[in-house]
């Protein structure tokens, strides 16, 4: 008897249409369609993304069997973000699962978002061993999590307000640029002086982290700015963003480093659609070998949004018998 499980896996709670096909722990194909409809409006609008999801459902699905060249009869079961993000969005894919899995008989696997992020580490080698530390940074999100196992894990801190992706985004959008602005302003910091302006580092405690005061310094800075000289932004635009990208970063290290220091953990690593940004890649690296840990940077496109993570997760939760019913359902926000 064959006893590999392949494993559709969804991933629709935001702006990216994404299906993976998975044999056991390794990846066939990840399929992503990137919703460019929310570009003009300067950030995601919900229902947009609902509708986008429910026509890109079908054929994201389609071609990822097809780059798999798994059969729809060889699937052993079905995985999909049931939680946290937009709840219109999470309805098409929990939907879309749920009929898959009920009209195939199949088990039907419902994944954490912001633990499959983390989780995306163990697609690929080399992949951490236990315990590991992990800083997850994403549009929504912001989060310190100690990880056992697979699925022992436990949020040491977060944001109490924006999320790190949140803070590049809303940085980007006060300087003009479209959304989502966090690449582009790696883009332009690669070519600007990180130490050309200052903006306040928070200081929460604990682990916890806050990035409104950041944006809101940055607001009134370029009010004040843009009174002297109206062209302030454009003739100073990748200083500004080196500037902030390495506020940003120097926020998000600090509580990095205050985590694995007082842990003793040397196993660490970033995650999430921020974990993408050169500049956090590299000064992770940096401190990584100043402190002798061994660093895990997941690949680009297992950073941002992907179904490939959502389906690594619904291996291990399938490996751990835990399966769900037809009746659950999804949840904007949710606790580990
Ligand atoms: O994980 P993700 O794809 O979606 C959520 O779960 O939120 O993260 C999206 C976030 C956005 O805020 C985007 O601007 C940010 O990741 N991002 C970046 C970079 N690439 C994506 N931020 C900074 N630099 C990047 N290169
Ligand atoms: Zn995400």
């Amino acid at each position: 008897m064959n006893s590999d499980l392949y494993l559709l896996s969804l991933e629709s709670s935001c702006d990216e249409t994404s299906a993976a096909v998975l044999k056991n722990d390794q990846v066939l194909s990840n399929v992503i369609a990137t919703q460019k409809v929310h570009e003009q409006f300067g950030g995601v609008v919900p229902e947009m993304a609902s509708r986008a999801h429910i026509q890109n459902i079908v054929p994201v699905v389609d071609v990822a069997l097809k780059n798999a060249q798994v059969e729809k009869q060889q699937l052993g079961a079905v995985a999909f973000t049931q939680a946290p993000g937009l709840l219109g969005s999470l309805l098409v894919g929990a939907g879309f699962a749920k009929s898959f899995a009920q009209a195939r008989n199949l088990p039907l696997i419902a994944v954490h978002h912001m633990q499959a992020h983390v989780l995306a580490h163990y697609i690929e080698y080399p992949k951490p061993t236990f315990p590991f530390l992990c800083l997850t940074v994403s549009g929504g999100h912001t989060q310190i999590v100690l990880c056992k196992s697979h699925l022992d894990m436990t949020v040491l801190g977060e944001t109490i307000d924006d999320a790190a992706g949140e803070a590049f985004d809303k940085s980007a959008k006060m300087l003009g640029l479209p959304y989502p602005g966090g690449p582009l302003i790696d883009k332009y910091a690669k070519d600007g002086d990180p130490l050309r302006f200052s903006f306040p580092i928070t200081d929460m405690v604990n682990y916890d982290f806050s990035f409104s005061g950041i944006k809101t310094a940055i607001l009134y800075f370029l009010q004040k700015e843009k009174k002297q000289n109206p062209h302030f932004v454009e003739q100073n635009l990748n200083d500004i963003c080196a500037s902030v990208q390495s506020t940003i970063i120097k926020t998000l290290l600090k509580k990095l480093e205050l985590a694995a220091t007082t842990l003793g953990i040397k196993n660490v690593g970033i995650a999430g659609g921020v974990s993408a940004n050169s500049e956090l890649r590299k000064a992770l690296e940096e401190l990584g070998s100043k402190k002798g840990w061994q660093i895990f940077i997941p690949k680009f496109e297992y950073c941002t949004d992907n179904a490939a993570m959502i389906g690594i997760a619904g291996y291990y939760k399938f490996l751990a018998g835990q399966t769900c019913g037809l009746d659950i359902s999804p949840s904007a926000r949710a606790s580990w």
